[in-house]
């Protein structure tokens, strides 16, 4: 998920979210209030907003009476998931003070990735979206509405001895398909990678949108942006600076995202060199970056000759987002992409949308040239994201575009490509190769 803020300042964009029209995605979206650099308002945010809202409206897959297929899976997560975070978080080891690791386990197909987080003393565990692109950390509570928080786990304020109301203090969120979310703000203990941090602003959420009360997998947020106040009023500071990172043995933390897979994990305070299997290189942020914001140079689709560039020694933007599913690109990179894999078409009506048959054999890998030398390639498998339920025998990409072409997101599609550090101390982000698992697990 990523906040988005308006050049100006003036306005708190916030947007992010959830699976338009299909289950399975997070894309996010501007607010409909968006105005560009020359400032003009754009439609397109309106348009996409409205795509968005009529397909959640009949988005199969959440309703009570959704396919058997669903009811099947969701069960079968129901059952399994606990266990499997359990047995994961058995297998981790914690190698010293100020330093942990908390496993990230793959949900349906990838489309979202989820922590066990302990709130409050004693622990309340829950299982939660460790989000880079944003800076709120917030949960479902004793104070959620009775129709949202019916069936779900929720955060027992009055059951933790240390939970503290910050007197006065609010949150709120507009989200992408127009409703919003808000509560009041508390201050408790977090339990996140066998660590724990004291006085760390939790929100509660009195509300939430449709589109984010329909994921049962997700307990609450854990924004991790870099330098993100978090929504709230009066303004407190992120999670991140405010509590975690005064208790951490060194200012990082770092995201082995794996494909399908429960194996996947974030390491607080250090950097786990095991993980990688190729030279870690850095990338400044961009110079007073809120979010986990850099720099490349450009793009290959699988097996050309030619590298896709701006013009001279230009370079694009990027942000780094673990809450966001897929990775969004400019149009024409999307297109140039898409001209390799045939039969791909862009839907119209399905808010841009570029899909191809499931049966073709493969996609082709796709290459992001961040410096000389510092090349990273996804493979064709990552590519693929997921069958369509309305036409299954066509699947979606994993790269798609969001409308905004002068920043691009790499969210999970790509991060599952490579080792990531989030670098605080020194406000750099770094990258390395990793042994990639090519057969789902
Ligand atoms: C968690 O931390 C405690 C004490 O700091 C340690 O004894 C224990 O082994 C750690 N557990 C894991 C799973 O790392
Ligand atoms: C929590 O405690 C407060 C103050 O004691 C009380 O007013 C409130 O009703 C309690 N809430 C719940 C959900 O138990
Ligand atoms: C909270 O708001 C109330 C009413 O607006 C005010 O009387 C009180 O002083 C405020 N408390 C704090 C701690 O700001
Ligand atoms: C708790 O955190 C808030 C904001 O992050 C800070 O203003 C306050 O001083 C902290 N309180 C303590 C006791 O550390
Ligand atoms: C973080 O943002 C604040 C303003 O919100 C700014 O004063 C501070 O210098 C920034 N820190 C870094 C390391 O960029
Ligand atoms: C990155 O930042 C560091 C520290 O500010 C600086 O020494 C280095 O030259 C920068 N590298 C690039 C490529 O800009
Ligand atoms: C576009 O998407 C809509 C809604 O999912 C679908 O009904 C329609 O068949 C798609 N059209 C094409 C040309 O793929
Ligand atoms: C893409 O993934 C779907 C299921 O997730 C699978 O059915 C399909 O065969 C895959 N297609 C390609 C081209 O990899």
């Amino acid at each position: 998920m990523v906040i988005v803020r308006s050049p100006l300042g003036l306005l708190a964009l916030i947007v992010v979210f959830f699976a338009s029209f299909l289950d399975a995605t997070r894309i996010p979206m501007f607010n409909t209030n968006k105005k560009h650099h020359d400032g003009s308002h754009s439609d397109e945010r309106h348009l996409s907003r409205r795509s968005a809202t009529v397909d959640l409206q009949r988005n199969p897959s959440y309703a009570p009476n959704g396919p058997a297929a669903y009811a099947r899976a969701l069960s079968k997560w129901g059952a399994e998931v606990p266990e499997k975070l359990a047995q994961s978080l058995a297998a981790m080891r914690g190698p010293g003070d100020g330093r942990g690791d908390v496993e990230a386990v793959s949900f349906r197909d990838d489309r979202e990735y989820l922590s066990r987080v302990g709130f409050g003393t004693p622990p309340q565990w829950f299982t939660v979206d460790l989000d880079t692109g944003s800076s709120d950390v917030w949960l479902y509570t004793t104070e959620t509405r009775l129709s949202i928080a019916q069936d779900r786990r929720i955060f027992h304020i009055n059951a933790s001895s240390t939970a503290q109301q910050v007197p006065n203090a609010t949150w709120y969120i507009t989200y992408g398909d127009g409703s919003a979310a808000w509560g009041r703000v508390y201050r408790d203990v977090i339990n996140l990678a066998n660590l724990t941090f004291v006085n760390a602003t939790i929100e509660s959420a009195s509300a939430v949108s449709a589109s984010l009360a329909a994921d049962r997998d997700l307990d609450g947020v854990f924004g991790l942006a870099y330098n993100l106040s978090s929504q709230t009023s009066p303004r407190q500071p992120g999670v991140l600076a405010a509590a975690l990172l005064p208790r951490l043995a060194a200012p990082v933390f770092t995201a082995d995202l794996r494909w399908r897979s429960p194996a996947g994990a974030y390491t607080f305070g250090y950097v786990d060199h095991a993980r990688r299997a190729g030279e870690l290189r850095y990338l400044n942020l961009t110079e007073g970056a809120q979010f986990w914001e850099f720099a490349y140079r450009g793009v290959r689709a699988g097996g050309r000759d030619r590298w896709h560039a701006p013009a001279g020694e230009g370079r694009w933007r990027a942000i780094a987002d673990t809450g966001t599913t897929l990775l969004l690109m400019a149009s024409e990179v999307a297109e140039l992409y898409y001209a390799d894999v045939p039969g791909a078409r862009r839907n119209a009506t399905a808010g841009g949308l570029w899909t191809y048959p499931c049966r073709n054999p493969t996609l082709p890998a796709f290459e992001i040239r961040f410096d000389d030398g510092f090349d990273v390639t996804i493979p064709g498998q990552f590519m693929n994201y997921t069958a369509i339920p309305d036409e299954p025998d066509r699947c979606m990409g994993g790269l798609q575009t969001w409308g905004y072409d002068d920043l691009a997101i790499f969210g999970d599609v790509f991060l599952k490509a490579v080792y990531a550090v989030f670098d605080v101390g020194q406000a750099r982000i770094g990258f390395a190769p990793k042994k990639l698992n090519l057969t789902p697990s």
